[in-house]
């Protein structure tokens, strides 16, 4: 097993990717904390979990708020006494063209892709500071490069390498690796929702010809969450099918 006895926290838990994540920890050994803002698919994975043999637990939370995610810190650290993972991967989009962005889809998407992050991360810093471990893995997405009508995600994705570079350097002499992964077009309930024609569009730009699955994911996350990824830190990773390279 490759995270045995590991404690992870895997924010937006409860759906697609993050669900992933959370069911592949569990089998490879570690207890998984699911911080999401929906109860409902929050509290089915960690009851999935469990029925399975394995830790769970749920906590609700809105990454935005400062308070909340303290709260979620902690009540991992009551339970399983430790933190030594966290895969920040709650995230949103509410797409528009620049010219008709509202102030409110700008802010909606920075500050959970964005300041979520950076407040996960900065609240798992204490008990990970403490043991003198931790594995970060953030959330980018393809779309850093650029993407039509997603001004307010593609800034918040493009803001996370950043965060992600800085916090890497900060946390390094507390020996807290933090990475990012940067995924292209995977089929999730986020994806799902895209237009059918724009579904098209973004299959015609990969190389693989498929859309990812959220567990091909899940296994890049546990190899950056993992000891395998000990000398790797600041990194930016995409998964994407090859949609990245070339012209
Ligand atoms: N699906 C894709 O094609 C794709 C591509 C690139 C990047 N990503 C990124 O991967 C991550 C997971 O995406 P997904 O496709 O699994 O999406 P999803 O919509 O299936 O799951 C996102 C989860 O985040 C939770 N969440 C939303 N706002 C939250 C908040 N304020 N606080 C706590 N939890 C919150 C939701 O309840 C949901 O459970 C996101 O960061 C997304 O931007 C996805």
């Amino acid at each position: 097993m490759r995270l045995k006895e590991k404690v992870a926290l895997i924010t937006g838990g409860g759906s697609g990717i993050g669900a992933a994540v959370a069911r592949r920890f569990a089998e490879e050994g570690a207890f998984v904390a699911i911080g999401d803002v929906n109860p409902r698919g929050g509290e089915q994975v960690a009851d999935e979990i469990k029925r399975r043999g394995g830790r769970s637990i749920f906590c609700q939370v809105d990454v935005r708020k400062r308070d909340e995610v303290n709260r979620m810190i902690d009540q991992v650290v009551q339970e399983f006494g430790r933190l030594d993972i966290l895969i920040n991967n709650a995230g949103v989009t509410r797409d528009n063209l620049s010219a008709r962005m509202s102030e409110e889809e700008w802010d909606f998407v920075v500050d959970v892709n964005l300041k979520g992050t950076f407040l996960c991360s900065q609240a798992a810093f204490r008990p990970m500071r403490k043991q003198r471990y931790g594995k970060i893995v953030n959330t980018a997405s393809v779309v850093v490069r650029g993407n039509m009508g997603q001004v307010n995600y593609s800034s918040s994705k493009a803001g996370i390498i950043g965060l992600t570079r800085t916090l890497a350097l900060e946390y390094a002499r507390a020996n807290i690796n933090v990475n990012c992964i940067a995924p292209g077009f995977i089929d999730t309930p986020m994806s799902a929702a895209m237009p059918e024609k724009t579904k098209e569009l973004a299959l015609d730009r990969i190389p693989i010809k498929r859309m990812g699955t959220p567990e091909e994911v899940a296994n890049l996350h546990l190899f950056l969450a993992s000891d395998e990824a000990n000398y790797i830190t600041g990194q930016v990773i995409f998964i994407d099918g090859g949609a990245s390279i070339g012209i």
